[in-house]
């Protein structure tokens, strides 16, 4: 595929750049003011239905798991119902019990990926229920699930997703508010959910101006061998995805781990050589996180946070915008997928197309 770089040096910055408007086009015509919910036309399911979904189990591969992860969350927090993501590579070869009265949810960016499209098939096999979040229009999984929500993050060409992470973690914060509303999220919290999807494009761009800062820090990080990121509930899926945004395009090494894991091993990691990154939302789990910036600063660890407002104890503070705590993860990934597309460059890796990858994964 070819479309225009309008000015852009490789697609991954053209698409990181597109995602105000991506989130714009995720939203349009879905958001009922009159009711405080969301109408998501492709769902086919009535809200009875919908009331009697006990679990929700998302699948999904690489980047999509990851947006997978914080749909769950959203889910869980917004709906009230237990939900939880697995890599759909995984779910595929363990025998899972499928049980009616769960939802299953497949996450694709190409909607053609081998093993989520083998998932849904053995789901449906056995007579379960499944949606699918899917971005191309018309593709495999689209076509197999039962319904779905579309992603419209428009055509990804950089084999590293971007545009399409962030469109599928707001496409689930829709699902999940439509859900919470047909449950038991109040019309008050409905309405401040709604309030803070809206602020999500002018953020987008508030964190994008922060470029040239973040290509510093990157050019800084481009020497480092191996980089921890950490965050944690709300902020783990964060670095998780962080995490395999720098290692499939910068090739560093890279691990993402539970804030509240450090004490449990990785801490024997840190010193000044392991840069940590770390996902510090203003949630209320701030203290706690602090605590864990504390503890790698002690052992001499060089700290990039990722926070809304500045943390005493990093080297550095990207500041992202505050939205609504269950919102916040969209938006804290976005300065990190600079950093991995800027030491990619100091680097002079094949942005668009790393080695060993390709952009959708349509075998075993
Ligand atoms: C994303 O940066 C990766 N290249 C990869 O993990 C990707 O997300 C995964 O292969 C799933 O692809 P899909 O979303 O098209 O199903």
């Amino acid at each position: 595929a070819s479309y225009d770089m309008g000015g852009h040096d490789t697609y991954m910055h053209k698409e990181i750049h597109e995602q105000a408007d991506a989130v714009d086009r995720v939203l349009r015509g879905r958001i009922d003011d009159r009711f405080s919910t969301v109408h998501l036309g492709g769902l086919n399911l009535d809200a009875r239905e919908a009331r009697q979904i006990r679990r929700v189990k998302i699948l999904g591969c690489g980047t999509s798991y990851h947006a997978g992860m914080i749909g769950a969350q959203m889910i869980e927090e917004l709906a009230r119902i237990p939900a939880d993501a697995e890599p759909a590579s995984e779910f595929r070869y363990r025998n899972a019990v499928v049980d009616p009265d769960t939802l299953y949810i497949a996450v694709s960016q190409s909607g053609e990926t081998y093993d989520v499209l083998a998932a849904v098939q053995e789901l449906k096999r056995k007579g379960a229920r499944v949606l699918g979040v899917v971005n191309v229009v018309g593709s495999a999984i689209a076509r197999e699930a039962d319904g779905g929500v579309y992603v419209h993050a428009g055509p990804e060409v950089c084999v590293v997703s971007t545009k399409c992470f962030t469109n599928t973690t707001v496409a689930f914060a829709l699902l999940a508010l439509h859900l919470g509303r047909t449950r038991d999220l109040s019309v008050r919290d409905g309405k401040r959910i709604i309030e803070g999807l809206r602020k999500l494009p002018e953020q987008i761009n508030e964190i994008l101006k922060q470029e040239e800062e973040i290509k510093e820090l990157a050019e800084a990080y481009a020497e480092a061998r191996s980089m921890l990121f950490i965050g944690r509930v709300r902020g783990y899926p964060v670095a998780r995805e962080a995490s395999l945004k720098l290692k499939e395009v910068s090739y560093i090494h890279a691990e993402a781990y539970p804030a509240s894991e450090l004490k449990h091993g990785p801490l024997a990691l840190i010193e000044p050589a392991l840069p940590t990154v770390a996902i510090v939302p203003d949630d209320d789990l701030l203290e706690k996180n602090r605590a864990a910036l504390e503890e790698i600063k002690a052992r001499s660890g060089k700290i990039l946070a990722v926070a809304h407002q500045h943390q005493e104890k990093a080297d550095q503070t990207v500041i992202v915008p505050k939205n609504e705590d269950e919102l916040d993860p969209i938006l804290m990934g976005i300065p990190l997928q600079l950093l991995a597309y800027h030491t990619a460059k100091a680097l002079g890796r094949d942005i668009d197309k790393p080695r060993n990858l390709a952009k959708s994964v349509t075998v075993e």
